[in-house]
């Protein structure tokens, strides 16, 4: 039940639309006055009237009954009152008949989000730098696909550029098949970081006589060029595969190649291309934003001019509603300056383009230096992190079955929880204890109650109790604070659509995670009476259901039994 919509359905305000009133109802904190308020005192000044009294008048004439138990107008806020029983009825129905599709929508329907995440940079560490932007990107995937879009994921990798006659170069010099072969990303890495510290002069020059090659179609470059892709995708993919994330699409830098000269041709006949010592501009000044960079003076192209084809391409491609770059907050002015050069052009979709900016992480024992050589792989925190999670569940059930499978989603799901609870722009800390913690907002936490439910529900199920029966009961404090906590997910899911902000999911789960354990503490379940136990068994399920939908649309496994 969507309360808000509901009650500025309800509430006619002249001059003001119900989308707006719907988003200016609030929650209150402390539900004794009200589970909804609405602040009066944006309204004073369309009616010209104090926000007391809009309060006053607006509680009059709103017809209390049905959902609303009671209307009351306290400091110009106007506060609604649930009809409780009526709501844990509605809410427990409704999320036990749409189950896994709680929280779905169909809004999106013929409507193309494409989501550009992750894209990483081939033959380089794949680093915890790299952590939000595919766990951001592939929680947003699917959340979008919940809500009826149709989502593609695009991986723009970075696989263009001189660095590849570096590598070309320090492999010819140094290094041999079977060792690459076998040691794979971790290899040509090393050959790089290699490179970078000892390179001769000669050294240098052959590299640029290398990527010449490569961009000249050169068949043993490109050979070599494939070869190190193909060890780097085949890498990434088993990350990818841990972290449950997936693409549509592969397209990166390269593919722009031969769609660069068109976007340059048009930007040339719109008179927006400008010489600037040799080099080719769009001059973006009167933006206070510095010339993006189309061209250099040897007629190179750059990363720039690769994103404004990506952007064309995309459009036609899939015509999409949205286009999402979930990329480091450290793009922002590249973003800012190829959206803006996208709209000079007179396209009219540059406006849906959205660069979804986050925060840098790093480890808590500091260890993210990116100097040569020196990087955190992903690889390495996920897998230090399962192997904590693995001595934190063996110590607390050491008789729990399938214990490597239950660390290998405790651990995960502890990383990608870490880059997903707080505000996407935040800058974040990562503590391996922390996230780990049975008793903190972490996923751990969730993962635990839901395998708290689900062994209620099991001995239940075992005891032969009938939880079908759904008699109206009054629900008591926590229950009924439990019923509400899960009652938002819907809203919640398209809030954070919205926002493009997978927190929100994360809170919500660790809220309604609170909840659910108040109410475990606070009431018997299976030792309830007949009509109570039912009505709390459902409640139980109800509550897994959610939490369930919430872990799963994040990324993160849910355990059956810790
Ligand atoms: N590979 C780039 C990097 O690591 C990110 C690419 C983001 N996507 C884009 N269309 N520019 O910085």
């Amino acid at each position: 039940m969507d309360y808000k919509h509901y009650i500025a359905e309800r509430l006619k305000i002249d001059g003001v639309s119900v989308k707006e009133i719907e988003e200016d109802l609030a929650v209150p904190p402390d539900s004794s006055m009200g589970d909804y308020a609405l602040p009066c005192f944006k309204f004073a000044k369309v009616l010209r009237k104090s926000p007391v009294a809009i309060a006053e008048e607006l509680k009059t004439i709103f017809p209390v009954g049905g959902e609303i138990q009671e209307v009351s107008a306290v400091n110009g806020y106007l506060n609604f009152k649930i009809d409780k029983q009526k709501l844990a009825q509605d809410v427990l129905e409704r999320i036990l008949n749409e189950r896994e599709n709680y929280g779905a929508g169909d809004e999106g329907k013929g409507k193309t989000v494409c989501i550009d995440y992750s894209s990483v940079n081939i033959a380089k560490p794949f680093h915890i730098g790299h952590l939000s932007t595919t766990v951001l990107g592939g929680a947003l995937y699917r959340i979008f696909n919940f809500l009826g879009y149709k989502a593609v994921g695009i991986n723009h990798l970075g696989d263009y550029g001189t660095q590849f006659g570096k590598l070309i170069c320090a492999y010819k010099h140094w290094g041999n098949r079977e060792e690459v072969e076998k040691g794979g990303i971790h290899a040509i890495n090393d050959l790089y970081v290699k490179f970078n510290n000892e390179a001769t002069e000669e050294m240098e020059r052959e590299a640029r006589e290398y990527f010449r090659l490569i961009e000249s179609g050169d068949k043993e470059a490109n050979a070599l060029f494939e070869w190190f892709k193909e060890l780097t995708l085949a890498y990434v993919k088993t990350i990818y595969g841990k972290l449950h994330i997936q693409f549509d699409s592969y397209a990166g830098e390269r593919f722009y190649t031969d769609k660069m000269q068109p976007v340059i041709d048009e930007l040339n006949e719109k008179g927006l291309l400008k010489e600037s010592e040799g080099a080719r501009i769009v001059d973006l000044e009167a933006f206070h934003m510095p010339p993006c960079l189309i061209l250099r003076s040897d007629g190179a192209s750059l990363y720039a001019t690769r994103d404004l084809a990506a952007a064309e391409y995309r459009k036609k491609t899939y015509d999409f509603h949205k286009c999402l770059y979930v990329v480091a907050y450290q793009q922002n002015l590249h973003f800012k300056q190829v959206f803006k050069v996208l709209e000079l052009m007179g396209k009219a979709w540059a406006k849906d383009l959205v660069h979804v900016a986050y925060g840098m992480v790093s480890l808590e024992d500091g260890a993210m230096s990116t100097r040569k050589g020196k990087v955190v792989w992903l690889e390495d925190v996920i897998n230090k992190c399962v192997e904590k999670a693995y001595t934190v569940i063996d110590e607390k059930n050491p008789a729990l079955e399938n214990k490597a499978d239950v660390a290998e989603k405790v651990g995960v799901g502890a990383v990608v929880f870490g880059a997903l609870y707080n505000n996407k722009i935040k800058d974040i800390v990562f503590s391996y204890d922390k996230a780990l913690s049975f008793e903190g907002e972490t996923s751990v936490y969730v993962q635990y109650t839901c395998a708290r439910a689900r062994s209620v529900l099991e001995k239940a199920a075992a005891e032969g109790y009938d939880k079908t029966q759904a008699e109206a009961v009054e629900p008591c404090a926590s229950e009924a604070e439990l019923v509400k906590a899960i009652s938002v997910f819907p809203e919640t899911v398209k809030a954070a659509a919205e926002n493009y902000e997978p927190s929100y999911i994360a809170r919500f789960a660790v809220d309604a995670a609170q909840k659910f354990n108040k109410f475990y503490i606070d009431c018997k379940i299976l030792q309830a009476e007949e009509k109570e136990r039912a009505f709390r068994l459902r409640l139980t399920e109800a509550a897994l259901v959610a939490l369930t939908n919430a872990l799963t649309l994040l990324g993160i496994g849910v355990p059956e039994k810790m």
